[in-house]
């Protein structure tokens, strides 16, 4: 069995292809093919000791789903599963997909939210990463001077993205022991 869960929600495929690259990178013995949120129950995370959960940020600075006119269910839809979710003992990594020029005051927030979620469910939370390089307003997915984990804006600063991902995977690669 892999160690590592990816999970990931998606409106038009950004997020999918960034746990796809951090899945190859982790390699086929520690983590699992990433799945969408959409597929699974409250039951996925059973199996795992470790987690990886992607979401991008949709609408006004929300999770992705119907509410704000994604194509399918996502991260909304999921979201009420957390209340009977319990984490605590695994180690969870988050990463956040969104756009700085377009969304300054709201930038990545949907990350924030997912991180409220897990951290309500006792999880430990590793992966942060350095607001350095980024330029925006606000972001609920700010703790201190770190975003609550890995943040990768394809719309503004894709060239970035490849090194950020491997930078990324080997920082957690060690906090979590793999
Ligand atoms: C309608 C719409 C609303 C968006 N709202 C936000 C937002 O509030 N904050 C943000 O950081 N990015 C926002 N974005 C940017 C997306 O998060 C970004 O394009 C992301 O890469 C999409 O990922 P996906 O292809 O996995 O759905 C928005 C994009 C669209 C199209």
């Amino acid at each position: 069995m892999s160690k590592v869960g990816i999970f990931f929600g998606t409106d038009t495929g950004s997020t999918r292809k960034i746990a796809k690259m951090i899945q190859k990178q982790l390699g086929d013995d520690v983590a699992a093919k990433p799945l969408n949120i959409n597929r699974v129950d409250a039951s996925a995370f059973d199996e795992y000791d470790y987690l990886l959960l992607g979401t991008p940020t949709l609408g006004e600075g929300q999770l992705p789903g119907i509410e704000c006119d994604c194509q399918a269910e996502s991260w909304a839809e999921f979201v009420p599963n957390f209340d009977d979710i319990d984490l605590s003992g695994k180690k969870v990594g988050l990463f956040g997909l969104g756009d700085q020029v377009n969304y300054p005051d709201e930038f990545v927030d949907g990350l924030g939210e997912l991180y409220d979620c897990v951290v309500d469910c006792g999880a430990e939370v590793v992966g942060s990463w350095p607001t350095d390089g980024y330029e925006f307003n606000e972001s609920a997915a700010v703790d201190g001077d770190s975003f609550v984990g890995l943040v990768i804006d394809k719309d503004n600063q894709a060239s970035l993205s490849d090194e950020r991902v491997t930078g990324w995977v080997e920082q957690i690669k060690s906090e979590m022991g793999l």
